[in-house]
């Protein structure tokens, strides 16, 4: 099927690049897991967002001359012993025709033909890694090219990276991209809701986390990233993703846990208690959390921006703190004095899209980009109680974090997770359910 989504995109590219240029992207090699096993391979997100191509070691070349700019693509040659053993891989007549591209060839004719396109281009627009071929082959050319300097030929000087552009581009999600993050989105509430129903005490994080699988996998979906299934005070470790514990009676569980689906991400954190029923100190931290979570999304409307979004949670929270005497100050010295971190020590959201923490920028000549209707982000603000000094030990170890994927409208924001239940006699209700 012909995609002219990815072509449009090539065409904003090339308005958006100077005049006697090249842009050169390669998509990355597979990596070895152990000697000679690869990785599931995962397309480069820029490659992807400018092909839909999802094979390894590919090269997209666009030139742009006198205001004209052709692409080029180069790809792996299929040959029958790899169709033996990991099947077809297209022909470059079917890429060039899949793809719009003007010229497909494959990857051994790339060290033949670049010279040509480097001769009396200014500009490299790059995306390949210092390692790559590409970058070899180039470098190898250029060289060739500069010793050449006497016969009056150009040659590109001028290298910048094609990030900047390309995030630009990414920051504001089209229908089709709303639509894989929408699936990915489904998909990962069913997987949040299946382990809500099958938690139970004494079985282990890691059964917990198969039930997510089940899910991601039997809807054609993988892990965005890798699963948190956090109980007890695993939940204080950010980035815990060992879960190998048992669940213990009386304890939260934690689970940061989402879909991608067609290369598109979602991104959901769920706090539930293990037996079914938060208790009443459990209750009091997760009803702050939620109170700053549903202020912090009221936030997220046109105009504003992620740093508006983000103090609203901290302001909630440090309030919140206050009056249970977590922090024992006034409102605008503790929120001077960020008192707030030690509880609360990461931001509230991050861009979502082909990545989950999309690369996008976050400030634009210094100053917090503004949303725009479009935009996806999460919001995720959480509550974290190791140990500290002067906190009753009723409280200690608990760690508790919402986050929903939200997407600005013209209007008021959509929560694209809005059917995973966060309410504590909604998550107490579906846990109550037989599995
Ligand atoms: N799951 C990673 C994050 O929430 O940012
Ligand atoms: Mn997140
Ligand atoms: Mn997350």
């Amino acid at each position: 099927m012909t995609e002219l989504i990815y072509k449009k995109r090539r065409d904003l590219l090339s308005k958006a690049i100077k005049d006697n240029s090249v842009v050169i992207l390669q998509s990355p090699e597979e990596k070895i897991r152990n000697n000679d096993v690869y990785y599931t391979y995962r397309q480069c997100s820029n490659f992807y967002y400018l092909t839909g191509y999802n094979e390894p070691l590919s090269i997209l070349l666009l030139k742009k001359q006198q205001g004209k700019t052709k692409t080029f693509f180069y790809s792996t040659k299929p040959n029958k012993q790899a169709t033996i053993w990991t099947g077809n891989i297209d022909s470059a007549e079917k890429i060039k025709k899949n793809l719009q591209i003007d010229k497909c060839q494959y990857l051994e004719k790339f060290d033949n033909d670049i010279a040509r396109f480097l001769e009396n281009s200014k500009n490299i627009y790059y995306l390949y890694s210092d390692q790559s071929n590409a970058k070899k082959i180039i470098d190898k050319h250029i060289n060739l090219l500069e010793k050449k300097y006497r016969t009056g030929i150009g040659y590109p000087t001028n290298f910048i990276s094609l990030k900047n552009i390309l995030h630009s581009m990414r920051i504001i999600k089209s229908k089709k991209e709303l639509s894989a993050i929408r699936n990915a989105c489904s998909i990962s509430v069913n997987a949040h809701k299946r382990l809500m129903r099958k938690c139970k005490p004494n079985i282990n994080e890691y059964e917990m986390h198969a039930e997510l699988m089940h899910e991601f996998i039997k809807s054609n979906a993988t892990e965005a990233y890798p699963s948190i299934v956090a109980s007890g005070k695993n939940a204080c470790i950010l980035h815990y993703t060992n879960n190998k514990s048992t669940l213990k009676n009386g304890d939260l569980l934690l689970v940061d846990a989402a879909a991608e689906y067609d290369n598109y991400a979602s991104d959901i954190t769920r706090t539930i208690p293990i037996n079914g029923k938060f208790s009443k100190y459990q209750k009091i931290i997760y009803n702050i959390v939620l109170k700053a979570q549903k202020n912090a999304i009221k936030k997220c409307i046109v105009g504003n921006t992620l740093y508006e979004v983000h103090n609203e949670a901290v302001k909630t929270i440090t309030k919140e703190l206050i009056k249970i005497g977590f922090i024992k100050t006034t409102l605008s010295k503790a929120l001077k004095s960020q008192e707030y971190k030690k509880f609360y020590m990461h931001n509230t959201g991050h861009w979502l899209g082909l990545d989950v923490h999309d690369p996008c920028e976050y400030k634009e000549n210094g100053k917090f980009v503004k949303l725009k209707q479009g935009m996806v982000f999460t919001v995720e603000p959480g509550i974290y109680i190791r140990k500290p000094k002067g906190i009753s030990s009723k409280f200690h170890n608990i760690g508790i974090r919402i986050e929903d994927d939200v997407l600005v409208t013209n209007k008021e924001p959509e929560v694209l997770t809005i059917k995973l239940p966060k309410e504590i006699k909604d998550i107490e209700n579906i846990m109550s359910k037989d599995d």
